[in-house]
């Protein structure tokens, strides 16, 4: 086996596009282990595209992705997934005939060592410990939310160094992405580095340390949470205007916490 390369995430001027209808106009980003960034923007701003980038799923046109020291622009996903990043998508592909503990050895099969099956699945299961009750059942079975419990669980077990997440909020109950929101905060706190796509802005920024505004292809603000909540501009433009809209921004709470259960 390779020595395990550095933690975190480099992109610089990213450029992607679908045939040619160019839709990321270089993107700079950089996560650090220990770390939640939060990308956040309106449909069709380009968060998903920057993930798929990431993820090798949709070649760069420019610009250079790197995985701690190790450029991975060129690579292909199962390549770079076995580097240490784990990417969950939005649909949460879970294999829904499968039970969930089989989703979770399938997952265990990407991974950047061998050996440690039992300790990944054990850590994988401590964070979301209501998969224990439901490991015999078949994954299609689960509701929404215990979906994408198991989908980032699935994740874990590659026991990646970068965990990318594309709107894990989506469609679930707000006490569910509290308890999502708050399982990052501990991926976090174990030293991650986290890239969180979201749209659901309020939970985003519960958990972010910091926080860019996609708009067209393009960052178009960037800083704390604190500071864009602050940010009148930012906050008009961008994230739902009015601080009492329920899709607006909450007061944030401080990210370091690891407690960011939600509302
Ligand atoms: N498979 C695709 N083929 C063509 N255009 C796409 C495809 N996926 C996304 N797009 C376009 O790319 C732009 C960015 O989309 P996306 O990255 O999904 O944004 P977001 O995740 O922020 O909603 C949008 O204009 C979208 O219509
Ligand atoms: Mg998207």
């Amino acid at each position: 086996m390779t020595a395990r390369p550095p933690a975190g995430l480099t992109v610089t001027g990213l450029h992607a596009a679908y045939d040619r209808l160019q839709v990321l106009h270089g993107i700079d980003l950089a996560v650090a282990p220990g770390e939640v960034l939060a990308l956040v923007g309106a449909n069709g701003a380009g968060k998903t595209s920057v993930l798929r980038s990431v993820s090798g799923l949709l070649k760069p046109a420019k610009g250079t992705v790197k995985l701690g020291g190790t450029d991975i622009t060129s690579y292909g996903a199962e390549k770079i997934a076995s580097l240490g990043l784990a990417h969950v998508p939005e649909n949460r592909l879970v294999f829904p005939t499968l039970t969930v503990e089989d989703n979770l050895v399938l997952g265990g099969y990407v991974r950047r060592k061998e050996g440690g099956f039992a300790e990944r699945r054990a850590e994988a299961l401590a964070l979301f410990p209501r998969l224990n009750d439901r490991i015999l059942l078949a994954a299609g079975a689960l509701s929404g939310g215990e979906q994408q419990m198991l989908a980032m669980a699935r994740a874990l077990m590659s026991d990646p160094s970068v965990i990318i997440l594309d709107e894990p909020s989506l469609g679930l109950a707000p006490k569910v992405v509290g308890e999502i929101m708050t399982a990052l905060g501990i991926l976090r706190d174990k030293g991650l580095a986290v890239l969180l796509v979201e749209q659901n802005v309020r939970a985003a920024f519960k958990v972010a340390d910091r926080v860019m505004v996609m708009d067209r292809g393009r960052v178009v603000a960037e800083g704390t949470p604190a500071d864009l909540a602050s940010d009148e501009r930012v906050r008009a433009a961008y994230l739902g205007g009015s601080s009492t809209s329920s899709s607006g921004v909450a007061a944030p709470v401080t990210p370091k916490a690891g407690t960011a259960a939600g509302s």
